[in-house]
């Protein structure tokens, strides 16, 4: 056999092999990937291909070099073609794959709009303080003028960046303030009212965007439902799957675009999900949902504590499951617990589930998340959590367990999960099938109402706990 033929062989082989390996360990050192193998059957069937094929690629190589060499001299046929297919296959398959997946973070598609985000801490005078962010694809040092009645503070930014996050703290309640940037456009949002006045605030979670099967005229219009002042929203809650595919900026783009409008006039926060972290989409998730910028008192960029008076809202990262709960997250979720007090309304908030309805799909049991519910319900249970609110099912149910209420609102456009084969022993009043709905939450000093609204915000269920 002709050197040229040798050098050809084994080059290819070594490159198919190598490449397999290259985008398996790659893949496997991404944040959230081992949740995504663990939850999604599809996927960890492709991988363990992969896998198998990187293994198995090297010893039929040898096999095709022993057979080769067993033959009588002089026909010795190497490669042998069926190598070559495979080994081509496996150059072309993770080159794709990585071709694609390693630079789309890094490939951003443009300016971000203005959204209103709450930050972990409060002000001095019981409100959560906020910060208007945006991001910029190129370096900008901006100027932010706001303020309530006659006055107004401006607030320039240090240095040039592309994040940005400029801080309103200490903010007065039930108190309606303006905000322009760079002398641009006026805005206005309102604070929550003050201590001992009802609550109104809107949640909803898995919107999806960039996904062709969810259905964004829908959010929209529970967006355009949730910011018409006649409703009285006081404040947004959106739990995360915000986008399809976290690493792919277009999507963001389109999320934040189309969430601007009323994030931008409605204190909001963000959760992260599990579609938002996929391959490398954690840091552009932070970069548009918590810019590096914003305060961080006691929790971090993904896990966050919001007072509202005696109103408190423990917002956690939980993605796929339990997987992103560290011990770091569970002993701030544990001491903050601890410290709220019994008579005061405690929430909290997820992506992922704990109890719930659903089925067996994609080789995954969706529904009464063991993990979740072993790790983080005794702990509701403990130090009497009143409303547990998360989405990642795409459903809408009502639950309760032991004295908490939970209620999973995955229905903000993203596509509806199958109806349920399994109903949750918990479960209370469900709906499956459902195209959209979000939660309408009413907090007095002793009720909470809460009410699934659809996009025409017809009410489809209600449901009052008392303390
Ligand atoms: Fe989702
Ligand atoms: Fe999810």
């Amino acid at each position: 056999m002709p050197a040229w033929k040798k050098f050809t062989w084994f080059t290819l082989v070594a490159a198919g092999t190598l490449l397999l390996l290259t985008f398996l360990i790659w893949a496997l050192c991404q944040y959230g990937t081992m949740g995504l193998l663990e939850v999604t059957g599809p996927i960890r069937i492709v991988f363990i291909v992969l896998a198998c094929y990187a293994a198995v690629l090297p010893l039929l190589a040898i096999m095709d070099v022993y057979i080769a060499s067993r033959r009588p001299s002089g026909k010795i046929r190497l490669p042998s073609k069926y190598i070559l297919v495979l080994a081509a296959i496996a150059i072309i398959i993770p080159s794709l794959l990585l071709g694609w997946l390693v630079p789309a973070p890094s490939q951003r598609t443009g300016d971000k709009a203005v959204q209103l985000l709450m930050a972990d801490g409060t002000g001095k005078y019981g409100m959560p303080d906020m910060a208007v962010t945006f991001w910029t694809i190129n370096p900008s040092q901006n100027t932010l003028k706001w303020g309530a009645g006659g006055t107004s503070t401006i607030i320039r930014e240090e240095k040039p960046s592309l994040q940005h996050a400029l801080m309103l703290r200490d903010l007065q309640p039930a108190t309606t303030y303006r905000y322009s940037l760079n002398d641009g456009k006026e805005l206005q949002f309102t604070t929550p009212p003050g201590k001992g006045q009802t609550l109104h605030f809107a949640v909803g979670s898995d919107t999806h965007f960039g996904a062709s099967t969810a259905r964004h005229d829908l959010t929209g219009k529970m967006l355009q439902q949730i910011s018409d002042p006649a409703h009285g929203y006081q404040m947004f809650f959106l739990l995360g799957d915000k986008v399809e595919l976290g690493f792919d900026d277009s999507h963001w783009q389109e999320a934040i675009q189309a969430l601007s409008a009323t994030t931008s006039t409605m204190p909001t926060r963000p959760l992260v999900g599990n579609h938002d972290t996929l391959f490398g989409g954690l840091n552009l998730d932070q970069e548009y949902m918590y810019p590096q910028q914003m305060d961080v008192k006691s929790g971090s960029s993904r896990w966050q504590r919001i007072d509202v008076n005696d109103v408190h809202f423990l917002m956690l990262d939980l993605e796929w499951g339990t997987q992103s709960y560290s011990a770091e997250q569970a002993a701030w979720l544990e001491k903050q617990l601890s410290l709220i007090p019994r008579e005061d309304w405690c929430i909290v908030m997820s992506h992922c589930f704990y109890y719930s309805s659903g089925g067996y799909w994609g080789l995954w049991d969706w529904y009464d998340e063991k993990d979740t519910i072993s790790e983080l319900a005794p702990l509701f249970e403990k130090y009497g959590v009143d409303l547990v609110f998360s989405g990642h099912n795409h459903l809408l149910e009502l639950l309760q367990k032991n004295n908490v209420t939970y209620a999973i609102c995955g229905a903000f456009g993203g596509q509806p999960d199958p109806e349920r084969s399994y109903v949750s022993p918990a479960s209370i009043w469900y709906q499956g099938g459902s195209p959209a709905a979000f939660l309408d939450v009413t907090l007095t000093a002793d009720n909470a109402t809460i009410t699934f609204r659809d996009p025409d915000y017809n009410q489809l269920k209600s449901l009052t706990v008392t303390r």
